[in-house]
């Protein structure tokens, strides 16, 4: 059955949208408070073996099965085998969880701007600590810019000016990198960033456990945008002659690239202003304060930072809020700015327990963890992996790794060198197989030690 579905003027079109939606928070903020919290230079080579495993191999699959099946999360499924409904359910259940959170930090990240006007200087490392810890555990401030984060989220994907969002984004987005080389530059010269750079990239394997794989598994598809149907339906708007292993490759470059520089920047900050590495979420806000103060104009370099780091989680967001809205729409013939503007509003309530949780809700805990960290922890660790195996699983063996393949080359008529053994083995066992033995390694079923 011909479908005409709307699809992006050309292929690069494509690679702003799921670059888009890839650099955002997940490389700036979540990334570097992992490698810090997992041991440093382990958990960064076991990042980069696991976005070439498991990361790009899941990637194709994902663009070509959405090409292929021209529908959003739950559809494609269903279009292939109607059983397989309930798969899709994990994603959208995931960007949920993800996006309650996610804006809350791009709330802070809006206040961090802000900071441009007042400076970044703070007397000494502890007193960035304390403005960090003071704003983010009060009761209304961070609730306030969460709304803005959420408010602007809403409105772009009520309005339908995603793409426009998106274009105007990527041309900032150079800035973004350059400003990012800049810092790195500034932070690498830093008196003491030698402890730093030793702590990135000189790893100790004997920090690798389970749960450092898992945590490593998690954030690939965190960074990624795998797991809920971004890139699924990213790929349903793919024209039918553009390449997809191709972009399937340069968008993960890409994104890998800038969460290895955002590394490059903090932890030799880290080590020469003595900040904690292991302290957890607060990591990058409290750290690149101390290297805006060490450069002339600091002010106006965090400021532009800051500026381009909300634009970047922003097209982030609202490739986590369209699978939720579209789900409510073709499930339940929801009209789209009701599903928008309704599960939009709940994922700003759920979030505003989320912002509170780091201040006087904090006693309350799941499962051992605060409401934020359990929601980060959960979508993260869990559902994404699960949501990302079960894809795995149903293209290579349900939809057929033969029938994605020939999506995936367009029928042989692109060159994918290594197609075959995407096909015949990464897709169908090395991927499945990576995740699962992780799993069971993260709760004590297989150990790891080395
Ligand atoms: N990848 C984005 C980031 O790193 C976040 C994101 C967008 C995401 N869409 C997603 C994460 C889908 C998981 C699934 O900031």
């Amino acid at each position: 059955m011909e479908q005409s579905r709307e699809t992006f003027g050309s292929q690069i079109g494509f690679i702003f949208a799921a670059a888009g939606s890839a650099i955002g928070l997940g490389n700036i903020w979540r990334f570097p408070y992992l490698v810090g919290m997992y041991g440093g230079a382990a958990f960064l080579v076991v990042y980069l073996a696991i976005v070439l495993i498991v990361g790009v191999v899941c990637f194709i699959a994902e663009v070509s099965f959405g090409r292929h099946t021209r529908q959003s999360n739950v559809g494609a499924f269903k279009s292939v085998n109607k059983a397989w409904a309930p798969a899709g359910l994990i994603g959208i259940l995931a960007g949920f969880m993800i996006l309650s959170f996610y804006s809350v930090v791009g709330g802070w990240a809006i206040r961090y701007f802000f900071q441009a006007f007042a400076g970044y200087s703070f007397a000494d490392p502890a007193a960035s600590a304390d403005f960090f810890g003071a704003f983010v555990s009060s009761p209304l401030a961070p609730v306030i810019y969460h709304g803005l984060f959420m408010g602007a989220t809403i409105y772009i994907v009520y309005n339908g000016i995603q793409d426009g969002i998106e274009k105007y984004s990527n041309i900032m987005m150079p800035a973004l990198f350059v400003l990012i080389l800049i810092l790195t530059v500034r932070s690498l010269t830093l008196p003491g960033a030698h402890e730093g750079l030793e702590f990135y990239l000189k790893p100790d394997f004997s920090r690798i456990t389970g749960e450092v794989l898992l945590a490593a598994l998690g954030q690939v598809f965190f960074t990624l945008s795998l797991g809920m149907g971004s890139i699924l339906t990213y790929g349903s708007y793919l024209g039918k002659d553009d390449n997809i292993p191709y972009v399937s490759t340069v968008v993960p470059l890409m994104d890998t690239l800038i969460a290895f520089l955002a590394g490059l920047i903090i932890f030799p900050a880290v080590f020469a202003y003595g900040f904690q590495p292991d302290q957890g979420g607060g990591l990058a806000f409290v750290t690149l304060p101390a290297v805006f103060d060490a450069m002339p104009a600091g002010n106006l370099f965090g400021g532009a930072f800051f500026f381009l780091l909300v634009l970047a989680a922003l097209t982030s967001a609202i490739s986590l809020l369209e699978p939720v809205a579209a789900y409510m729409i073709e499930e339940y013939g929801w009209t789209r700015n009701k599903a928008v503007l309704i599960m939009g509003t709940i994922i700003f309530v759920v979030g505003i327990g989320a912002s509170l949780s780091q201040g006087v809700w904090s006693h309350i805990t799941f499962f051992g963890d605060n409401f934020f960290d359990f929601l980060d922890n959960t979508s993260g660790n869990i559902l994404l992996p699960v949501s990302g195996l079960v894809t795995a699983i149903f293209v290579a063996w349900v939809w057929g790794s033969d029938n994605a393949l020939r999506e995936a080359t367009n029928d042989g008529a692109i060159k994918f060198a290594w197609g075959n053994l995407w096909a015949n083995v990464l897709i169908k066992y090395v991927a499945p197989i990576l995740i699962t033995v992780v799993f069971l390694s993260s709760i004590g079923i297989i150990p790891v030690g080395i």
